[in-house]
């Protein structure tokens, strides 16, 4: 049944692996697009993570039978009030990769005191169905910028998001941990209760 399919619109192996995390269990088949490469690539140009999300979502709704889930996620960083946010995967050039984004990162903070490092990671996961947005979820987490990357696990800014509850960067959390915190694990968990709430229990 086309119902039971659920589409992560996205081709970031380190969301896929959160998102496949954070949805195990449900009674859907989830695919990623690497294996729908004919649907095409969506352009992010929403100034918002919600526009971008929602967009992403109906973009692939009307190429796909099934639910598709679709997230904009980034970083605001207090002293560059909120950026770079929706470019946080683009911020050091067409080019970017973690690394040169993490290094750029650091060169604009450096001398930055700690109280002005604060930042949080926001996350906004969108569930469409057909070309019409079906209900978004949105996930945000605290901390602070450190002054040198810490620790290899997951993705993106991890190294150097400093997380205060459990004194430790993202990158030293293990994926349970990050999911159980982070601003994806939190929009996650929102989608989780509402699929298994009335999405997947047939109308009494
Ligand atoms: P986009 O949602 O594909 O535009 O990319 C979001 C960008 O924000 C990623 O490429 C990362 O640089 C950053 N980001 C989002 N979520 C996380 C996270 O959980 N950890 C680290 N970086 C993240």
């Amino acid at each position: 049944m086309t119902e039971d399919r659920l589409l992560l619109a996205t081709t970031n192996r380190g969301k896929i692996r959160e998102l496949k995390k954070s949805l195990r269990g449900l009674p859907l088949k989830i695919e990623s697009l690497d294996k729908y490469p004919e649907f095409g690539r969506y352009r992010e140009t929403g100034r918002t993570f919600e526009a971008n999300s929602r967009g992403k979502s109906l973009f692939y709704s009307r190429r796909y039978r099934g639910l598709v889930l679709a997230e904009d996620s980034g970083l605001e960083v207090e002293a560059l009030g909120g950026q770079p946010g929706v470019y946080s995967a683009r911020l050091s050039g067409p080019r970017a990769t973690d690394e040169k984004n993490i290094r750029k990162l650091l060169r604009v903070l450096a001398g930055v005191p700690r109280p002005r490092r604060r930042a949080r990671f926001v996350c906004v996961v969108s569930l469409a169905r057909q070309g019409k947005i079906v209900k978004c979820f949105k996930g945000r987490v605290s901390g602070y910028i450190l002054t040198e990357p810490d620790g290899r696990n997951g993705f993106g800014y991890d190294p150097v998001f400093y997380y205060p509850p459990l004194r430790k960067s993202f990158a030293r959390l293990t994926a349970e941990e990050k999911n159980r915190v982070s601003h994806r694990g939190r929009a996650l968990k929102k989608v989780r209760s509402f699929l298994a709430r009335r999405w997947l229990q047939p109308p009494g």
